[in-house]
């Protein structure tokens, strides 16, 4: 079977490596197609010493991603659905990927799409981006993470509100209830976006990498057993040339040159 035209679009800006769902006439709904793509294309960027931060965002003006693409549902036996969500999910690949990954959401922000950018370790929207877990509606609750991960970022009331109701929200509740970071104008969105991302891209990609694992681990560990693992991650920092230069760039007032090493 011909594989069809891409389903991800890959581009670099930079240090920026930039993915882009493109399904527009389906907003980006994530079907088995997009998912090996992206996978793929992480895959890659993975092994790019060239790119120090990921973006994603969906093609077209109207959507990031409007959730799982929901014609594969229907029909479908609980084992092929199984199948469907097998590991590697691209929920997981992403939350644990070694170069930071943001979400540039520029419209419907929808079930997996809302799951997929939950995943991602920062949100930064569109004022014209709506945000829902809608899976009630198709007699579903979602099943990407999201019962997990928004209760996480919005609380436990907020969560229920959205995955209960089904209602979408304006891109300016979901910065005030935590759900997304920054939000600008839609003309202003990818610059904006682009602009942290590369500022971030600048750093030693070895200690954004660590940064970025003593980070995650506060989503699992209790406090005290965090804050050890923090300890012993920054003494680990000590072994790498780049505190190193970091800290003799500070002192003979230049910029430090990262080798990531
Ligand atoms: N899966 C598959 N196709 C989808 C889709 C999805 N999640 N979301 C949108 N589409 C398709 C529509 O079927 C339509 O295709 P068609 O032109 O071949 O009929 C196309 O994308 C455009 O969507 P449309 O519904 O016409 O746009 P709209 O502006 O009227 O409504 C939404 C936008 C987002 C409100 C509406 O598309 C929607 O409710 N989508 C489903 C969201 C959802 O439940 N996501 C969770 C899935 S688990």
């Amino acid at each position: 079977m011909s594989p069809g035209p891409n389903t991800v679009l890959s581009e670099r800006e930079g240090r920026v490596a930039i993915l882009t769902i493109n399904r527009p006439d389906k907003l980006n709904a994530l079907n088995d197609q997009v998912r090996d793509e992206l996978l793929a294309e992480l895959a890659k960027i993975e092994q790019d010493d060239s790119v120090g931060v990921v973006v994603i965002t969906g093609a077209g003006e109207k959507s990031f991603i409007a959730g799982a693409d929901i014609s594969e549902f229907a029909g479908r036996a609980p084992f092929d659905q199984r199948h469907a969500m097998r590991s590697p999910r691209i929920f997981d690949v992403m939350s644990t990927f070694p170069k930071p990954v943001i979400a540039m959401i520029n419209g419907f922000c929808l079930g997996g799409g809302c799951e997929l950018s939950m995943s991602c370790d920062m949100r930064i929207a569109s004022e014209k981006a709506r945000f829902g877990q809608p899976e009630i509606n198709l007699g579903l609750i979602p099943g990407g993470g999201g019962t997990q991960r928004l209760p996480r970022l919005v609380g436990m009331g907020n969560a229920m509100r959205m995955i209960l109701s089904g209602d979408l929200i304006q891109a300016a509740e979901a910065k005030e209830i935590g759900l997304v970071d920054l939000v600008f104008a839609p003309e202003e969105l990818r610059a904006k976006t682009l602009e942290l991302a590369a500022k971030i891209a600048s750093k030693s990609p070895l200690t954004l990498k660590v940064a970025k694992e003593a980070l995650r681990a506060s989503e699992k560990l209790p406090i005290e057993d965090g804050i050890s693992y923090e300890r012993d991650l920054f003494c680990l920092c000590f072994s790498s040339k780049d505190k190193e230069e970091g800290v003799a760039a500070f002192l003979e007032k230049r910029p430090a040159a990262w080798t990531g090493r």
